[in-house]
């Protein structure tokens, strides 16, 4: 099993694909230290092998390390997912004396004007390369996180040699979710057909030329897709989510469905919520599901897609995902890669405070 510690919703940057929910936690309510050290705790008991320590941006947090030290303490492997534009070779090393096993660094394109676009923030992307080099300094492994989209994708030839620059074991090519903030931002972000064709080409192509140099993880998007995919490996079957408020979610975004109450750490075990939680049993198993899912051979593959997209395009999170091309719904991809393609929008930035 694998856990996401939302650590904060702080952040530096403003990336308009943003996965974290429209309204951000403040500071005031994150949770401390040693209450993160619980519940580590008490995921390892239920299973939980990897914890990702996630935000925004969790070097925000000026007890980063602490938090690492609880990670590693309960036994867990750690893995920062970072923006890397906060942390120099002082306090890496410090995080991985503490027990940090692994670094994943996020990218918003192979060149810098485009990249602090993309990200908000003058300056970033020089910032992320000095940081890679310290990660290999460290001694750590690390991942490369690059989030397409129509705005960057045809650089992903740029990409993947980026990540060989930077010292990179895995490349994770990332086609944009489009829930939260990427949804507001959809028009701006739909990859065309043509480009995700090339894109998809590219990576055949990388992967047999880069065997045992780089992994490439890449998966064709929702909205190109004849399937959905297995989200977050189906609804509560084996990860779950710790808001920085303490709430325990089957997925990160699943603070924007309505009608779900998500209990909080604060008040119950980890154990308590995942066995007993409506949240986590609303959409488990198979017995939620409509047709055409109710019939489908698929059904325990891929466990009817995403719960979040199915709210995010129908308004009903109970519905078949509509990337399933045997949904009533999949003609709403189809209109919203058309809509995109004929839309001329600039980005809406992630704002604390401006969920509206
Ligand atoms: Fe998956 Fe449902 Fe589509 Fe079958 S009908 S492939 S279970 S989403
Ligand atoms: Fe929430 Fe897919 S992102 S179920």
């Amino acid at each position: 099993m694998g856990l996401l510690a939302e650590l904060t919703h702080r952040c530096p940057l403003r990336c308009p694909y943003c996965s974290n929910p429209l309204e951000l936690s403040r500071a005031s309510a994150e949770l401390d230290a040693d209450t993160w050290g619980r519940v580590f705790h008490e995921a390892a008991a239920l299973g939980v092998l990897q914890l990702h320590l996630s935000g925004g941006e969790p070097a925000v947090r000026r007890d980063l390390e602490a938090i690492t030290a609880h990670a590693a303490a309960a036994g867990l492997y750690s893995n920062l997912i970072t923006s890397g534009v906060m942390l120099d070779g002082a306090r890496l090393r410090a995080l991985a004396a503490a027990g940090l096993d692994h670094v994943q660094l996020s990218v918003q394109d192979a060149e810098a004007t485009s990249a602090d676009r993309i990200g908000g923030l003058r300056g970033g992307h020089e910032r992320k390369l000095r940081f890679a080099a310290e990660v290999r300094d460290a001694g750590l492994p690390l991942t490369l996180n690059a989030v397409v989209h129509r705005q960057n994708l045809d650089r992903l030839d740029q990409l993947i040699e980026l990540a060989l620059q930077l010292g990179a074991g895995r490349l994770e090519v990332a086609h944009v979710q489009y829930y939260g903030w990427a949804l507001r931002n959809r028009d701006a972000l739909l990859p065309t057909r043509a480009q995700l064709d090339a894109a998809t080409a590219m990576v055949e192509a990388a992967r047999g030329a880069l065997t045992g140099r780089l992994v490439i993880d890449y998966v064709v998007p929702d909205y190109y897709a004849a399937r959905p995919k297995a989200c977050m490996g189906g609804w509560g079957r084996s990860f779950l989510a710790v808001s920085p408020a303490g709430r325990v979610l089957p997925c990160h975004a699943a603070e924007s469905l309505p009608g779900l109450h998500f209990p909080n750490v604060r008040d119950l075990s980890l154990a308590d919520i995942w066995t007993g939680s409506d949240a986590f049993n609303r959409f488990r198993g198979t017995d939620w599901m409509p047709e055409p899912c109710r019939g489908c051979d698929r059904r325990e593959q891929d466990w009817g897609g995403c719960r979040c997209q199915a709210f995010a395009l129908t308004g009903n999170a109970g519905r078949t995902d509509p990337a399933c091309a045997l949904s009533p719904d999949h003609h709403l991809l189809d209109l919203a890669v058309r809509d995109a393609a004929a839309a001329t929008t600039d980005f809406t930035y992630r704002e604390m405070g401006r969920a509206g």
